[in-house]
């Protein structure tokens, strides 16, 4: 039985991928998930799950380099997802300092932990020992808006606090593999949705705020370009990697689908209103009056855009998910489980958009 060690599987893709491979694989792998549980991570994302016997939930933070040379002691682990990292550009801005500790410093813990577990007296690594970095297209920097793609080769220009953070992590990756001939692969996703995203970003915040009949703050001219993948889809990319992909190599995840954030908005809110009973007191105030445009995001990327041609040449993957599908399956799934998005806006989530939304 193959052994997963998942990083940040409570958070939003990490638990959807945990999703994905139980489905697909059933009790012939085991899954030991490793997560600190900040504000991004949710149990409750994978309560289905807990109590399977192939699946362990580990409370730990990547930071304490220690703990996880302990995880690897105590499990044969074959194959590492690594997902944790602090994810949200907006925070980044506000306070870049723990977006450098966990995604630099926490991925070089991992590297570390995962090397002293792995290496071979004689330098070589054991047979069939697999880390995966989850990385980000926004380490490609911004696209004009009239044309071009992030290739493999695109050199890296990252803007953000985040995204020079998650830059650094795949440099140190990829040092490891050229130093040590350590067994990675790193792949660089575009902007996923779907269900259990925490409302801080665009697609679930959109339609927390819709239902509720609260401003839609568009940043800028809302003509910023991002290209949205299924999450599900993303969690098929990485596993693929890691069964076809070539050792060492980098790819790029995307499904060629480019939308303006005005245009998902609009979208929203369509979906919304087809969706919502007629009896439905909410459906009164769903309308396009909501749409507010406030202060740009500082830096603001302008277009993002993937060419997936080696993921689909070298590996055989595709999106199974038009976006149009998608999307309302994502608004059905938060329809079906507003208790979801009401535990996870109680508390501090209510200081956080206040303090994040005033000054715009
Ligand atoms: P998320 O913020 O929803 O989840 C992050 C998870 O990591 C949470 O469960 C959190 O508790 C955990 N975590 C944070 N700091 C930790 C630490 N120090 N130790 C252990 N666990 C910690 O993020 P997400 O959107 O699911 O993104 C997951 C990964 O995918 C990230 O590496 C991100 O850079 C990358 N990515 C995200 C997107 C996207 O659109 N969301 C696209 C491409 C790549
Ligand atoms: O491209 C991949 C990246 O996508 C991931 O690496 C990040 O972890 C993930 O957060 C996401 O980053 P973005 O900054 O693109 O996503 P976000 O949902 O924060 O914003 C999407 C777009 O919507 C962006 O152009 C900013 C805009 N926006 C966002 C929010 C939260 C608004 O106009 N209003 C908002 O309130």
């Amino acid at each position: 039985m193959r052994t997963y060690l998942v990083t940040g599987g409570a958070g939003f893709i990490g638990s959807n991928y945990i999703h994905y491979m139980f489905d697909k694989y059933g009790d012939d792998i085991r899954i030991i998930n490793v997560d600190a549980l900040t504000y991004a991570g949710n149990l409750e994302n994978l309560k289905d799950i807990e109590d399977k016997p192939n699946y362990t939930f580990i409370k730990a933070d990547i930071c304490d380099g220690k703990k996880m040379m302990e995880i690897f002691k105590e499990y044969d682990i074959d194959r590492v997802v690594h997902f944790a990292a602090e994810s949200h550009v907006d925070r980044s801005i506000a306070d870049p300092d723990v977006f450098i500790k966990t995604n630099v410093l926490g991925t070089l813990n991992m590297l570390n932990a995962a090397k002293a577990a792995w290496e071979n007296e004689d330098g070589t690594f054991k047979e069939g020992k697999k880390f995966l970095h989850v990385s980000t297209d926004e380490v490609y920097g911004s696209l004009d808006e009239d044309g071009g793609y992030f290739y493999e080769t695109t050199p890296y220009d990252p803007h953000s606090p985040y995204s020079a953070s998650k830059a650094s992590s795949d440099f140190l990756v990829k040092s490891y593999m050229d130093t040590y001939g350590f067994p990675a692969n790193i792949t660089n996703c575009s902007n996923n949705y779907g269900p259990y995203q925490f409302p801080e970003k665009l697609i679930p915040l959109m339609i927390n705020n819709a239902l509720q009949g609260k401003k839609l703050p568009v940043y800028g001219d809302g003509k910023n370009v991002r290209d949205w993948l299924y999450v599900a889809d993303h969690a098929k990319g990485i596993d693929m990697v890691q069964e076809h992909g070539k050792l060492y190599e980098t790819y790029n995840i995307g499904g060629h689908n480019e939308k303006q954030n005005i245009e998902i908005i609009h979208t929203i809110l369509e979906c919304l209103r087809e969706e919502l009973p007629d009896d439905d007191p909410r459906k009164a105030h769903i309308n396009e009056d909501l749409i507010t445009y406030v202060t740009d995001r500082k830096g603001h990327d302008r277009r993002y855009a993937i060419a997936p041609d080696k993921i689909k040449a070298e590996v055989g993957w595709e999106p199974d998910t038009m976006f149009k599908d998608g999307i309302k399956k994502t608004i059905k799934w938060y329809f079906e489980n507003e208790d979801w998005m009401k535990n996870v806006t109680s508390g501090d989530y209510q200081a956080y958009y206040e303090n994040m939304y005033k000054d715009r």
